[in-house]
């Protein structure tokens, strides 16, 4: 298939260069791609000539999109109808990454495909009316994930394996559940998805839960690190954005549709660290 990745410098654009082999890759740098441009999206879907577009593209700084309302809705947004109306001139389908941040995390299980939404940030709101923008294309997929990382990338285990380094105390916040996913084990669940032409909505998360601090803990856990951390609560360490105090998804659809290819987030984890990382090698 002929496959165009948006966003190519981000850290799921990055796994998916890596995982998807037996396809034809095109992942235009953001100068040349830039979703703020309905031109430059136009211009390159036509030229490309796509069979899957996966926009991977996302104004991704949560708190920094509370002050830059405006862009985050452009890019998470306004940019992803854009693209919905390319590939549907094209014939292609799309696949929107999405976020378990279009929650409030009020749920006392793991949220369903077809639970009622309510963001409470802007990324989160920006970010559902992607989901709503990708809907215009009739052969879409909404691929909703959560607290991505992998060992490239600006993410929560480069930050931890840093400020251990640097021999920082670490307060990290416990009262806040998900699910850690590597951008690698979504990557190859997307690939199938996209082999077998899945459509609508799912959810795409590795398996468990844990929280912030337990994901730490796991990390140096796992690198036989003895970090000084310690948790504490999202009060403690307020942000500007409100993030959902439980975000775990149900990944009950995903498995009904074909292979389950997303493990559980610890042995994920093991993974990744087995293979070292590139941001914070050692
Ligand atoms: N990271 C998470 O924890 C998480 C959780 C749930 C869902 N998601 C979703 O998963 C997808 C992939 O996220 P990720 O973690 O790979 O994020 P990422 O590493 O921040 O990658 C996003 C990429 O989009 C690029 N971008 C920003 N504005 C753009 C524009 N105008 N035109 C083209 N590209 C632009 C960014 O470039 P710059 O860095 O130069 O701005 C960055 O390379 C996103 O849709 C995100 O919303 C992420």
């Amino acid at each position: 298939m002929r496959v165009l990745v948006t966003g190519a410098s981000g850290q799921l654009a990055q796994a998916i260069r890596l995982t998807w082999s037996g396809h034809d890759l095109f992942l235009p740098e953001e100068s040349i791609l830039d979703l703020s441009q309905q031109s430059a999206i136009q211009s390159v879907v036509s030229s490309v000539r796509p069979e899957v577009v996966i926009n991977c593209g996302a104004f991704t700084q949560v708190d920094r999109c509370e002050s830059e309302a405006d862009l985050a809705q452009l890019i998470n947004g306004t940019a992803v109808g854009w693209l919905a109306e390319a590939c549907e001139a094209q014939g292609a389908m799309l696949i929107q990454v999405s976020t378990d941040y279009v929650f409030d995390g009020t749920a006392t299980r793991p949220y369903r495909e077809e639970d009622p939404t309510h963001p409470m940030s802007v990324y989160g709101r920006t970010k559902l009316e992607g989901e709503r923008q990708a809907a215009r294309c009739r052969r879409h997929l909404i691929a909703r994930t959560s607290w991505l990382y992998d060992a490239w990338g600006k993410n929560f285990l480069n930050t931890m394996l840093n400020a251990a380094a640097q021999g920082r105390s670490l307060r990290v916040v416990d009262d806040q559940r998900g699910a850690p996913t590597t951008c690698r084990a979504l990557a190859r669940q997307l690939k199938v998805a996209a082999e077998e032409g899945w459509q609508g909505l799912v959810h795409t998360t590795c398996a468990g839960e844990t929280t912030w601090h337990g994901f730490a803990k796991a990390i140096f856990e796992g690198k036989g690190i003895a970090a000084d951390l310690s948790p504490c609560t999202t009060a403690d360490y307020p942000t500007p954005a409100r993030r959902p105090a439980y975000s775990v998804l149900d990944g009950a659809r995903r498995r009904s549709l074909g292979p389950d290819l997303i493990p559980h987030w610890h042995e994920a984890l093991l993974e990744v660290l087995k293979e070292g990382t590139t941001d914070a090698r050692r």
